[in-house]
């Protein structure tokens, strides 16, 4: 008895020393070639945080470039996209950012102005007529220039990407002529040109985030709001504010920003992979989105519960008008030559 004891612990004790040697559990050497693990090490997450649905010129984008860095890396450099605000809201992504607990994001530049005022030359209305101007415009010296301001601030601002132009929509009635607006709660992006814009056209400006528009047009402490159809057509706000005006009087484009610690550390052939992916697509960005915003504009013309108008030429005359004073209110508070800059590349 005693026998079998001893030999069946022996054998046990056997197993286990052959079953761990199997399993690399003694093993204090390097894990054994393994084709998975390759660059493991030398793999880079690029955390790319925004707040609108997938389905926008800003998410397709993100998508598009996360897919063109990873080709380009050989699936080293991973850009993991997180839409929706499902990370961060307009409120608190760019000090995320900042901190480096994400590493890209990609505001409307309106929402840059309260740290870099010149940009605000990009919300002055009715200048940029078509998509081909705003194109020029987006790419343009003018825009190397505002992209340059971003080093003061600690932020490497990489480029433009578009959404296109700015509508209104409405509750309960339409905001067509001047008067229209009057006494109205307009929910716009933080910017002092906007708010500007806004007090000529005597509405009354409030300034929320994204994500918390759709509760405030359910409660009611807004009346309309400027935005462009992708994101008046992928967030429903359409439901509420069933009143569109195609008014095209301003336009939505984002900056495309990295953490400039974090773009710093990346190699210059890491960096080369990120400025080439993104002008890779920079002509594929403005076509997506001057199709997204059409695709959703038909779909919203066939939705009987939403009535589109458009400005015509004498209402639109009169909206200039009443705006008139605001190139004087840039030039006069923010900077004296962008303007000129931005109406030479315009008339190109
Ligand atoms: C808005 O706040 O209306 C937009 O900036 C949202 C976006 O990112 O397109």
């Amino acid at each position: 008895m005693k026998r079998f004891f001893i030999g069946s612990i022996i054998t046990i004790f056997i197993l286990i020393v052959l079953l761990g040697y199997r399993q690399n559990i003694f093993s204090q050497g390097k894990l054994p070639y393994d084709d998975e693990q390759v660059g493991l090490e030398n793999q880079i997450i690029i955390k790319f945080s925004h707040v609108v649905a997938e389905n926008t010129p800003k998410g397709k984008a993100a998508e598009k470039f996360a897919s063109i860095v990873n080709e380009k890396s050989n699936g080293r450099i991973i850009v993991q996209v997180y839409p929706n605000g499902m990370l961060y809201n307009d409120d608190n992504e760019l000090q995320a950012l900042k901190e480096g607990d994400i590493q890209m994001i990609a505001p409307t530049f309106s929402k840059m102005t309260e740290y870099l005022p010149n940009l605000q030359v990009l919300d002055l209305p009715f200048l940029i007529e078509n998509e081909e101007q705003l194109k020029r415009v987006l790419t343009g010296p003018l825009s190397e220039q505002l992209l340059d301001e971003f080093d003061s601030i600690n932020i490497k601002g990489l480029t433009f990407w578009n959404n296109g132009f700015k509508q209104i929509a409405s509750s309960h009635s339409p905001i067509i002529e001047i008067q229209d607006f009057w006494h109205k709660k307009v929910r716009m992006m933080p910017s002092e040109l906007l708010k500007e814009q806004f007090y000529l056209l005597r509405a009354k400006p409030i300034t929320t985030s994204f994500g918390d528009v759709y509760n405030e047009l359910e409660n009611m402490s807004v009346d309309a709001q400027e935005n462009t159809i992708s994101n008046i057509y992928s967030k429903k706000f359409y439901e509420m504010e069933n009143h569109i005006t195609l008014s095209n009087h301003g336009i939505l484009s984002y900056v495309v920003m990295m953490n400039k610690e974090f773009w710093n550390q990346l190699s210059t052939n890491d960096q080369e992979i990120i400025a080439s992916a993104l002008e890779e697509m920079e002509n594929w960005q403005f076509e997506e989105a001057e199709n997204i915003n059409a695709i959703n504009l038909k779909t919203l013309l066939q939705d009987e519960q939403v009535h589109i108008y458009e400005l015509n030429e004498e209402d639109k005359k009169d909206w200039m008008e009443e705006l008139s004073p605001i190139y004087e209110y840039y030039t006069k508070n923010i900077h004296p030559d962008y303007l000129d800059i931005l109406l030479n590349e315009i008339n190109k």
